[in-house]
């Protein structure tokens, strides 16, 4: 088999390192995405090697689908009511632990899950760390109906905000448009630089057809970002606390190499 490329290693590391907070017992908010699909395998290697019980919320049919292959007990949000925990990925994260989240277009479940959650973690390699939020797109899930009257409006109400760009596009699912769990569509804002996230969010989730933004704005508690030697650096944002640890990749470099994600 061929050995881990630094992202993977990057990515299981921060994976294996936020594994540790679960605990048996737990109702876990899983996310969506290639991190988050290290997070399902480490949860399910626990499940299957040492014995954990958890009960998993998926944050996406994806990510259901993983976590039953791995044998993960899966329950809806609505069977689960509150969870203990939420981990999952990010797309971009701000020295506050907000986020850019929805580049795979899952933003609105995990907003919801993670919302729903005592704690919310996010497992990240270090590109994901950015000093201001707004370089990569930012997701908005809308209603396909009248989606291009949505759109206008969306950039008609980006002009008096604090941002540098302000073109959007529909994201496409090759000649389709892109389709979420919900059956929505998703415009990416081509922002570059979001002065003022917290008005942006507040703001585009007023607009009709608008359902949710990938702006997670107070909800992430911890940062697990990864390394591609090993490393783990830890943020807390309660506690203040940085930790530092690594793992060692001999003794499970071979691990989870069919994850296609
Ligand atoms: C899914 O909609 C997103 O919010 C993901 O959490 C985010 O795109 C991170 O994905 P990767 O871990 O694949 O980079």
């Amino acid at each position: 088999m061929p050995e881990l490329s630094p992202i993977d290693k990057a990515k299981f590391a921060a994976a294996k390192r936020a594994a540790q907070y679960v605990e048996s017992g737990m109702r876990v908010g899983l996310g969506t995405g290639s991190t988050a699909a290290w997070l399902v395998r480490c949860l399910g290697e626990k499940v299957r090697d040492e014995g954990l019980r958890i009960t998993g919320v998926p944050t996406s049919t994806r990510t259901a689908q993983l976590a039953r292959e791995v044998g993960i007990d899966v329950v809806s949000l609505d069977e689960a009511k509150w969870l203990d925990l939420t981990i999952d990925g990010a797309d971009e994260f701000d020295g506050n632990l907000n986020l850019i989240k929805g580049g795979g277009g899952a933003h609105l479940q995990e907003k919801i899950v993670a919302t729903a959650s005592d704690q919310m973690i996010v497992i990240a390699d270090a590109s994901k760390q950015v000093e201001t939020l707004g370089a990569f797109p930012l997701p908005l899930e809308v209603i396909p109906f009248g989606w291009q009257t949505t759109k206008t409006l969306v950039e008609e109400t980006l002009v008096g905000l604090d941002v540098m760009g302000r073109s959007t596009t529909l994201r496409m699912n090759g000649e389709a448009p892109f389709v979420t769990d919900e059956g929505n569509h998703i415009l990416d804002l081509h922002l570059h630089r979001i002065g003022n996230a917290r008005q942006l969010s507040l703001v585009l989730n007023q607009i009709p057809g608008v359902v949710e933004n990938g702006l997670f704005i107070d909800i992430c508690d911890v940062v697990v970002i990864g390394h591609g030697d090993g490393r783990v650096e830890l943020r807390d944002i309660n506690q203040g606390a940085v930790e530092e640890t690594k793992f060692d990749f001999l003794e499970t470099d071979n691990l989870f190499t069919d994850i296609a994600d």
